[in-house]
Formats: C-alpha cells, sequence, structure tokens
C-alpha cells in the first residue's frame, strides 16, 4: 500500500448517497448490491439499455447518460440532494486504443467532476495491479486519470487488484470435456493471487470507512499462494480426476503477430485494435499479476496484499459443477 498525501479522513456515514459508474460490470454489480447492503443510498449512471438488462439494479435510483459524453455529464441533474462518495468500475469492454481513452480516462474524468460537482469527498477507482508497468493503451488511459484524481483534492482509493477469477476460468470447460490445459512457456512464466468478485466489493465498500484506504493505492490479492498458470492448470485436473495434460505455445507467437498486425494497420487503420489485442495477449503471457518491486524490477508474490476468504480451488469447484453463469468473459477474453 502506497500513501499520499491528501485530504483528512472522513468516513461515509450509513444511508449516505453514493454515485457509482459501471454498476452493470462484472466488478460493479457486485460492489452495488454490497453497497446498498450496507445502507447506502447508490445512485447509478447507466448508458441507455443497461438497467433493463440488469434487473437486480432495480432499487437503486438510477440515470441513463453517456458517460463518455462531457457536455451530457456536465449538465446531468442528480437532484438537489449531495452525493457522499462516488465508485467507479467503469473499464473499456474492448481494450482498444480509442474506446481505453474514451472510457477509462475521459468517462472517469467526467465521473469525477460530476461527484466534485455534487459534493463528494471520496472516489474509489477500480485501477488494475498491471498499470504499475504500463505497455498497453488502456494501462496508460487508466494511469493518467489517477494521476487526475491524485490531484483533484478529493480523498482517494485507488485499488489495483490482481487477476479476477473469470479471467482464470476460460479453459475450465475444456478441461472437463478431456481437452489439455493450454499454457505458455512452461506454464511457470507468470503468477497471480487470484480474487473473487465478492471478496474485491467487500475491500472496495470499506474504503468508504477505513482511514488506512484513504489517499492510497491499494494493491490487492486474494487469498493463499501465488499461482502459476501451470499451478491452475494441475488444480484444474486434479478437480476433475484427470492426469494433467499440458499444450505448451511459444511467446513468440506474439512476436510474429504483432509487428505484423501493426504494418498492416497502417494500411488498413481498422486493424489497429488487433495489433493492440495482441499486445495484451502477450502482456498477460509474460507478465505476472502481482506486486512489482521498484528496486529490482522483479515480481514479489510475498509483498503482494492478501484479502479475503474465497479460494480459487472453491471457484473451479463451483464452475465445474454449476457452469459459469455470471462469469462470462465478454469481449474482452484476454483481460
Ligand atoms: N479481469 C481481470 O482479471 C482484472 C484484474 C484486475 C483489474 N482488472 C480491471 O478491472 C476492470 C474491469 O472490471 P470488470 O470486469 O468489472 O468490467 P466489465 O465487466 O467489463 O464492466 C465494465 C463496465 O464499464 C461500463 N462501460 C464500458 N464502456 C462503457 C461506455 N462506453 N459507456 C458507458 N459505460 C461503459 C460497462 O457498462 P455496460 O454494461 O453498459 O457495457 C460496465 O458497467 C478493468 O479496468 C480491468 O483492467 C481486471
Amino acid at each position: 500500500m502506497t500513501e499520499q498525501p491528501g485530504p483528512a479522513f472522513e468516513p461515509t456515514p450509513p444511508g449516505a448517497r453514493i454515485l457509482l459508474a459501471g454498476a452493470t460490470g462484472y466488478i460493479g454489480k457486485v460492489l452495488a448490491r454490497e453497497l446498498v447492503a450496507r445502507g447506502f443510498r447508490v445512485v447509478c449512471l447507466l448508458r441507455d439499455g443497461a438497467a433493463l438488462r440488469n434487473a437486480e439494479l432495480l432499487p437503486s435510483e438510477t440515470h441513463i447518460v453517456n458517460v463518455c459524453d462531457s457536455a451530457a455529464m456536465s449538465t446531468l441533474n442528480l437532484g438537489d440532494e449531495p452525493v457522499a462518495a462516488a465508485f467507479s468500475c467503469l473499464a473499456s469492454r474492448s481494450g482498444g486504443v480509442e474506446d481505453a481513452w474514451a472510457v477509462d480516462h475521459r468517462a472517469n474524468s467526467n465521473v469525477m467532476k460530476l461527484a466534485r460537482n455534487y459534493g463528494a469527498q471520496s472516489f474509489v477507482l477500480l485501477s488494475a495491479i498491471c498499470v504499475q508497468k504500463p505497455k498497453l493503451s488502456f494501462q496508460h488511459a487508466k494511469l493518467a486519470f489517477e494521476q487526475e484524481l491524485i490531484q483533484s483534492g478529493l480523498a482517494y482509493s485507488i485499488v489495483r487488484p490482481t487477476a479476477f477469477f473469470k479471467s482464470l476460468a476460460g479453459q475450465v470447460a475444456g478441461i472437463a470435456a478431456g481437452k489439455p490445459f493450454t499454457v505458455f512457456g512452461d506454464g511457470n512464466l507468470t503468477a497471480c493471487k487470484p480474487i473473487s468478485e465478492n471478496d474485491l466489493a467487500h475491500f472496495m465498500a470499506d474504503c468508504l470507512t477505513e482511514s488506512s484506504r484513504h489517499n492510497a493505492i491499494l494493491p490487492v490479492g486474494g487469498p493463499g499462494e501465488a499461482l502459476t498458470p501451470r499451478q491452475q492448470g494441475e488444480l484444474l485436473f486434479r478437480l476433475c480426476g484427470r492426469t494433467p495434460r499440458f499444450r505448451q505455445v511459444p511467446l513468440s507467437l506474439f512476436d510474429v503477430a504483432i509487428p505484423v498486425l501493426a504494418g498492416l494497420s497502417r494500411l488498413v487503420p481498422s486493424l489497429g485494435d488487433k495489433a493492440e489485442f495482441a499486445r495484451i495477449g502477450r502482456y498477460y503471457a509474460s507478465e505476472s499479476m502481482l506486486l512489482l518491486n521498484p528496486v529490482t524490477g522483479e515480481y514479489d508474490a510475498d509483498a503482494t496484499p492478501s484479502w479475503g476468504t474465497d479460494t480459487l480451488e472453491d471457484f473451479y469447484r463451483r464452475v465445474l459443477t454449476q457452469g459459469m453463469a455470471g462469469q462470462e468473459l465478454g469481449p474482452h477474453k484476454l483481460f
């Protein structure tokens, strides 16, 4: 946890009005429920149609607005009552270059200004641990907003989680169906401490009342030891009662694809995002989702904070018996 200078801590009282952007996402949905369960009155910003797809949000106050549209956001009327704090779980659903800047930077910036106009004292941001080693557009966009937030004068909690459970579930159905587990290299190039959406939502909601979480950048992983992709595969094979079988893919696959796609995108601009997706793939195949030691430049599993009680093993058991409901990867299968 990195402490930064900022305004003094004031716990947000129960019953306070809380602004939430990104309430229809994987983390945002659970966070909305968690805040309501804690007695906060949640004000959700949704884009057109989202409210209908997410009936569980109906008890909250909802406003339909394009969060990427600065003019629309600056004239949005949230009523006479102030908001005490704001949360953003907004994220580009594609990770494409333009969308990342539109959502991870501009939309967040619009939400922060709206929150400040309505009297918010603090802002809790869902970011990502991977921004500590930025190479991708969405990471640069997130970092640009983190800086704006730190300099905003609002009390801030920048939550940088490691890997979500859903991101490690893509091969469960394949293993159950008898396929091998695919890894990059020997499967030990990276590691992470995966965290469940419930544990992360608890951690984020606690930012309203825990003084140590104010004016801080908060890397956070789930409970237990860090796991490599090979260990994740071994765990799945054990739960399925099968002998582990791995398919090893060389990282050099990306080193061929990225320059080819980047070169072609100069002729066909629409291929630009394909090159970015290949860069995202390479990043996650070769970088750990753990705290980076700035002195050694190495990832440090022991220094990565653990939080919560939900384990990947229990999650895999549940997906094997009940399927992926609620854990769909959506358009961004890579992150
Ligand atoms: N996956 C991982 O393992 C992992 C690990 C650590 C950190 N993270 C970070 O967590 C974030 C992703 O969280 P998540 O999986 O909960 O996200 P998600 O399910 O993709 O949800 C994204 C949210 O942003 C909204 N949104 C996206 N584009 C929008 C637009 N143009 N206008 C209005 N709303 C828009 C979505 O609304 P709609 O429902 O209307 O689309 C949704 O509410 C990313 O920042 C990622 O870097 C991910």
